[in-house]
């Protein structure tokens, strides 16, 4: 019989879960916070990674915690994958790892300290989750050699007391940890502290008796860590004592989820707890099942087995990776974390692109993409718990589907390209790493990923090999971690080039070799200036020339492994190897100019906004450049400001410099922009702007692979188009620069003037209308726009451009009132012919019951159909009327009917046949109704039918 709180916890769902930890804390004076967002604010994070995270300043005492007492708890969004640490590769092969995870905690900011967060942990988890109280261990911190802090006594002593009272042996139940496994800290730096963690055996038997704590072993895990706060890990590796100590837990929720609904809240461990045995996970196989026809059915290979699978394995492995991955690529983009090819954003591309291919591989989808059919159940089951998933399902869905489309395009490809070369292998022979770098590179195949497919066939590659190769790609400084465009040509070459498109615009070359692919001729050179599309700056166009004088233009520059290849726009008829290699440079210039302005407006928005402001993408054409970063919307004030401080710094005139450096010697300087930490080569290229040349003393410098002016002067006139949201936390610049600006501003400035013109029309008019009905006019404003001029430089034309905005809307209100006032008179004006008509021709209606009046109402102002219906009215008018009006090529009707005769006689009816007359339309109540049509010459007979109608 199971006892009442498992009985009660085995029912639990997820959901309720999450609330029962929520609730238990808000019990103890907690207050309940939303999570953070996974795009964390500190710069030196890839994800939010930690329930912490936000809460940093409190901890350091820098700010104070805003809740009384000074408590909180919540469910955090985490994502730890990519950087260093990264066993993405884990994932689906094991039951409990997963790159996205909420983390359940709880927080004392100078507050409760080691007892009460001790004593909480332990009621929750076995009174009220009726945990077995026999199968939970404690680990407490004890240093080894050098490590910092002293052993946890305090801790150990607590921990101690309560194992004792619950009847339950210290000496089993507690396990010292050292340095790695019980001292937290966020990263080299930032607040630490020793820690404590709750460990549960699972085993059937729970007879291990702490020997599988630690032990990585899935049978025996860790369940919620209790940090204790105390240090300050500094930069020069010291530990400073924080002025308060302060907890910091977290709780694995998926975790817990399997522990209590996997084992009947706490009853039965007959089978092993696993984190996709809960509805965490359930929906998602649901679904996969419904579209595929497959089955999960829970096998778990043996720990590092990843050849040889069966196809049951391989279908229950794939069903992991796909529903994890599904829900880290859904909560991601909903965050603003959109793949692509750079830092974070590429992390979440390798992981869907893992997902697509193993559904691929294992033929779980049909045609149409998986993913974007998936992600509505995650929004559906998630979406209560964290609203921002329904708020940007659109995103969300559309996002999946495109990376999933492109991916698709080269794919099996990809895959029959891989097969080919794992086929060919003798026993024992490494997988060829230049073909994972081709895959990477032509296919799109992320390395990690090609790594899965090599263990899957019980392969091997040649790391040192790989790692030289991938580096020389890296090496520009540029952090693509893949390229930008998957190109539809499979290249073959070995061949290796000079890019010599930094110094020289032309250069007489050797070609190595003349490729023909698909419709194209493909030259490969020696030495090219041409750059290839890489890190937002659009690839060059130019032109090859033959010793004959013939000359080709070049539509495409791709680099194959280290070679350089030139795509013509039609085939030589001779094939020489030699030719002369020119840049499109008017073309180059323009992007030169773009580039070099979005450094610049980078440098700007972190002097005018925020340091944390930090690129999240960009694109650099010849005529316009965008740049993406991570902030708020911008004020016009602070765009005016940036625009300003842009402007300045071009006028400067700084020359603009690069070198090659190793990054390990200016990896810790802050003021050289780098946001791809360790994913840079061990050369890279810094360009400097301002400063003696090269001697790194620039006001802006940034890692990066591209082509940029010589002096700031070139650049010309700088000038932001737009500005506005393209994720959640994530705003994008569109700016223009040189001759694009000249002319953006001239022809806003032609518009500006078009605009005043046409108020100014528009308000003389209505003007003149105002005369004529007797009323006053408005005063107009008196502008010349020809007379406006502004300075040539930034400042006079940005003044023109406000003083031109502030006439338009001047102008434009005055109009807008004008006619307001016009419509007044004439309603006004109406009311008065109304009446007079009235007057008239009531005179000469019938007596009867009904009485019956037919008019066509005198000029050409449609307000006086409404005012007649109104006399109508007020005079108490007992009969049936119909009315019309011909104005603007239009005939109007009106009909009404009083209450009493609406059995006889129906507005709506009469309207509907009589603007049938007049090839137009119309209809409403029996007693009121009004309608139009455009055929004026026959109101004559409509009105005719009218009075036969009602007669
Ligand atoms: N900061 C600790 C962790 O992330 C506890 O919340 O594990």
């Amino acid at each position: 019989l199971l006892d009442p709180i498992s009985f009660f916890a085995e029912k639990m769902t997820s959901a309720e879960i999450r609330q029962s930890f929520l609730d238990f804390f808000r019990e103890k004076q907690h207050s309940i916070v939303p999570s953070a967002p996974l795009l964390p604010s500190s710069p030196n994070l890839l994800f939010t990674n930690a329930g912490m995270n936000q809460f940093v300043p409190y901890f350091l005492g820098t700010e104070h915690a805003p809740y009384d007492p000074p408590r909180a708890a919540d469910t955090q969004k985490c994502i730890r994958a990519g950087g260093k640490h990264n066993d993405l590769e884990d994932v689906g092969y094991d039951t409990y790892h997963h790159p996205f995870f909420e983390m359940l905690g709880n927080w004392s900011f100078g507050n409760y300290f080691k007892a009460e967060a001790i004593e909480w942990a332990w009621e929750l988890l076995t009174k009220r989750w009726a945990m077995p109280k026999e199968r939970l261990y404690a680990t407490v911190y004890k240093p080894g050699e050098g490590d910092p802090a002293d052993f946890d006594q305090e801790a150990y002593d607590l921990w101690r007391a309560l194992f004792e009272r619950e009847g339950l042996d210290p000496d089993v139940h507690i396990v010292n940890g050292n340095k790695a496994d019980n001292f937290w800290m966020m990263g080299d730096t930032g607040p630490c502290g020793p820690c404590s963690e709750i460990h549960i055996d699972l085993t059937a038997e729970g007879d291990t008796k702490g020997s599988l704590v630690n032990q990585d072993d899935s049978r025996c895990i860790e369940i919620w860590n209790l940090v204790f706060i105390q240090f300050n890990a500094e930069t020069d590796g010291s530990f400073r004592h924080l002025p308060a100590t302060h907890v910091d837990t977290g709780m694995g929720f998926e975790r817990a989820c399997a522990v209590i609904q996997g084992t009947k809240g706490g009853s039965d461990f007959s089978k092993l707890a696993s984190n996709y045995d809960t509805d965490v996970f359930t929906p998602i196989f649901d679904k996969l099942t419904e579209l595929s026809g497959k089955k999960y059915t829970g096998t778990v290979p043996a720990v590092g087995r990843r050849d040889g699978l069966s196809e049951q394995e391989k279908i229950d492995v794939a069903f992991r990776v796909i529903a994890d991955h599904i829900r880290t690529g859904s909560f991601a983009i909903a965050d603003g974390i959109l793949p692509s090819n750079n830092g974070r954003n590429y992390v979440i591309r390798r992981i869907l692109r893992r997902a697509i291919r193993v559904a691929r591989t294992i033929g779980l989808g049909s045609d149409a993409p998986l993913l974007p059919q998936l992600a509505p159940v995650v929004i559906e089951h998630f979406g209560d718990a964290f609203p921002e998933l329904k708020e940007r399902s659109d995103v969300i869905l559309e996002n999946l589907e495109t990376e999933e489309l492109s991916f698709g395009r080269t794919l099996d490809r990809g895959i029959s390209l891989f097969e080919d070369a794992a086929d060919k292998l003798d026993d024992g022979q490494p997988f060829p790493a230049a073909t994972v770098v081709k895959l990477w590179e032509t296919f799109g195949f992320p390395l990690d990923l090609t790594q899965v497919m090599i263990d899957e066939r019980g392969l091997s590659v040649d790391a040192a090999e790989l790692e030289r190769l991938t580096q020389a790609h890296k090496d520009t400084g540029d952090a693509g971690d893949g390229p930008d465009t998957i190109s539809a040509v499979t290249i073959d070459t070995h061949v290796t080039s000079e890019f010599i498109g930094y110094e020289s615009d032309s250069v007489e070359t050797t070609v190595e070799e003349w490729i023909e692919s698909d419709d194209h001729t493909i030259a490969v050179v020696s030495k090219s200036p041409l750059y290839v599309e890489k890190g937002g700056q659009l690839g060059d166009t130019g032109s090859v020339l033959f010793e004959d004088g013939h000359e080709i233009s070049i539509i495409e520059t791709m680099s194959i492994g280290d070679a350089l290849c030139l795509r013509l726009a039609e085939s030589p008829v001779h094939r020489p190897n030699k030719l002369v290699v020119s840049l499109d440079t008017e073309r180059r210039r323009g992007i030169e100019s773009h580039h070099t302005a979005t450094h610049i407006l980078h440098w700007a928005l972190h002097k005018e906004v925020s340091r944390e402001a930090s690129q999240q993408g960009s694109l650099v054409a010849p005529d316009r450049l965008r740049f993406d970063f991570n902030g708020k919307a911008l004020s016009a004030k602070q765009i005016s400001a940036i625009e300003t401080a842009v402007n300045e710094r071009i006028s400067r005139n700084d020359t603009v410099s690069w070198q090659e450096v190793v990054h390990a010697d200016i990896r810790d300087r802050d003021d050289i922009m780098q946001f791809f930490g360790d994913k840079y080569g061990e050369r890279v290229r810094v360009v400097q702007i301002g400063g003696e040349t090269g001697d790194l003393t620039g006001w802006s410098m940034e890692l990066c692979g591209g082509t940029h002016v010589r002096n700031t002067g070139d650049i010309g006139l700088f000038k932001i188009r737009s500005e506005g949201a393209i994720a959640a936390g994530i705003r994008r610049i569109e700016a223009v620069c040189g001759e694009a600006a000249v002319n953006y501003v001239h022809e806003s400035i032609d518009l500006l003037k078009e605009e005043i013109q046409a108020a100014l029309d528009k308000l003389t008019a209505a003007n003149n209308d105002l005369e004529k009905a007797g009323a006053d006019g408005i005063a107009i404003p008196s502008v010349d726009v020809e007379e406006l001029e502004g300075d040539a430089d930034i400042n006079g034309i940005n003044a023109l451009l406000v003083e031109l905005t502030c006439h338009r809307d001047e102008l434009q209100q005055a109009a807008i009132d004008a006619d307001k006032r016009l419509k007044k008179a004439s309603a006004g004006a109406a009311a008065e012919i109304a009446s007079e008509w009235l007057e008239e021709t009531l005179a000469t209606v019938e007596d009867g019951s009904p009485k019956r009046l037919v008019g066509l109402l005198p000029g050409d102002n449609p307000a006086l159909i409404q005012e007649t219906l109104t006399g109508l009215k007020r005079r108490q008018f007992d009969g049936v009327a119909v009315l019309a009006l011909v104005a603007d090529d239009t005939v109007h009707i009106a009909a009404v009917v009083d209450k009493a005769h609406t059995s006889q006689f129906q507005a709506g009816k009469l309207v509907q046949e009589l603007t049938a007359l007049v090839d137009g339309k119309g209809g409403g109540k029996p007693e009121m109704a009004r309608g139009a049509g455009k055929a004026t010459d026959k109101v004559d007979a409509m009105l005719e039918r009218a009075r036969e109608l009602i007669a």
